[in-house]
């Protein structure tokens, strides 16, 4: 069964409290029952991780590198700072999607700039926490289609 790391960056623990208009109102962890769920008529081994350190999320990266077939990842505020988190992307062989609950380009201008994006294979914003769905199927067809 192929693995899919789920990594969710800085803040997102604090999902269904934090800013329920912008975020929604699920906490994280029904959100990750959800895509488990979901993940799993995929045929998918889902693995989830939160953390609200960069190196930590780093870490993660590399793990996925070495058991994952894809990684989905919203690596929430660290998307508009992070070459640190670029560079493991490009480091590891997985593709990755990036993802975020809000739709980024509605907001700040400091949120239209991902460090991230040109190294994932495509970005799913603005859909709530169905933008990890989107990236599951999104992957499950990629990882298909790269055996066929
Ligand atoms: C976010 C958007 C980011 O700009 C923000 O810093 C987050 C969450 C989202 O999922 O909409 O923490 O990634």
């Amino acid at each position: 069964m192929d693995q899919v790391f789920i990594l969710h960056g800085p803040n997102l623990n604090l999902l269904g409290k934090r800013e329920p208009a912008i975020y929604g109102s699920l906490a994280l962890d029904e959100i990750n029952t959800r895509l488990t769920a979901f993940g799993t008529g995929l045929d998918f081994e889902i693995v989830t991780y939160q953390s609200n350190h960069e190196g930590d999320l780093v870490d993660q990266l590399h793990e996925a590198g070495e058991t994952a077939a894809g990684v989905v990842m919203n690596a929430a505020a660290f998307t508009h700072t992070s070459v640190a988190i670029r560079d493991a992307i490009t480091a590891i062989e997985p593709p990755v999607i990036e993802v975020h609950l809000s739709n980024v380009h509605a907001r700040e201008p400091f949120r239209h700039h991902s460090w991230i994006a040109p190294v994932c294979v495509g970005s799913i914003s603005g859909f709530g926490w169905r933008s990890y769905m989107l990236a599951l199927q999104a992957l499950s067809e990629i990882i298909r289609d790269k055996r066929s």
